[in-house]
């Protein structure tokens, strides 16, 4: 497959750019509402939980940050308008997500340590870290067609820790997930959000039939 008939995300429709990000951003509201925000009000569904993330704190602290920093730069990163405007900023803003995600991806791995969860975090962080490894190797090769690919495959492993909670306060689906099974939910949710993004990148090829 040549780059020239990839799909890339400037290649997208603007209008479904704009709803894209709006029910990306709004996704992650209920999240940090329904799980964060509950988390640090105790939310008696969450009190175990919360008391693990207490012990964890040292670990969280700049694991949060970094996961923080990658989340908020996608759009920014993505949006042309900007890359254009400012060419040196979206280098370092761009330095700066893939450093946050090989730190938010080791010290992710540091939190499961010893805990049955570990596989499927392994697999999530390495995800994360070849996608993002690739965007950047990449984007130094000028290869821009394929970095904004990989990109957009690294955006989605960091946007897991959205869609893996969107579930959270459904209590059958946060009490009966047990640790083994949540591994298995992360390995789950870090390939299926790479499946939608194949099919998003390659619609075009999907659904256009040769002359
Ligand atoms: C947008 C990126 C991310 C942010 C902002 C973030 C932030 C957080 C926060 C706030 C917590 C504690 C509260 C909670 O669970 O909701 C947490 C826990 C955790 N995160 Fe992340 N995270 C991100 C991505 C990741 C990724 C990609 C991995 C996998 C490498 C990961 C691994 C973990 C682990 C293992 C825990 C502890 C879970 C437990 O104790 O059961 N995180 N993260």
């Amino acid at each position: 497959m040549t780059s020239s008939t990839l799909l890339t995300p400037g290649s997208v429709r603007p209008g479904f750019n704009t709803v894209l990000w709006i029910s990306l951003g709004l996704t992650a509201l209920f999240v940090f509402i329904t799980s964060e925000v509950l988390l640090v009000t105790d939310y008696p569904m969450y009190h175990a939980y919360r008391l693990r993330v207490i012990a964890d704190q040292q670990i969280l602290v700049p694991h949060t940050l970094c996961g923080v920093i990658a989340l908020l730069a996608g759009p920014v990163q993505f949006s042309s308008r900007f890359r254009h405007r400012h060419p040196k900023f979206h280098r370092v803003l761009g330095r700066s997500y893939v450093i946050s995600v090989f730190i938010g991806a080791l010290t992710g791995i540091a939190l499961a340590a010893g805990r049955p969860g570990m596989p499927g975090t392994c697999v999530q962080a390495a995800a994360w870290i070849v996608c993002t490894s690739a965007a950047f190797i990449t984007a130094r090769n000028r290869q821009i067609a394929r970095h904004r690919q990989w990109m957009v495959r690294s955006y989605a492993v960091t946007f897991t820790f959205v869609s893996s909670r969107v579930l959270n306060l459904w209590p059958l689906y946060w009490s009966h997930l047990g640790d083994t099974l949540a591994a298995v939910g992360l390995v789950v949710f870090t390939f299926a959000s790479l499946l939608v993004v194949e099919v998003g990148l390659n619609w075009r090829e999907l659904t256009n039939r040769p002359a």
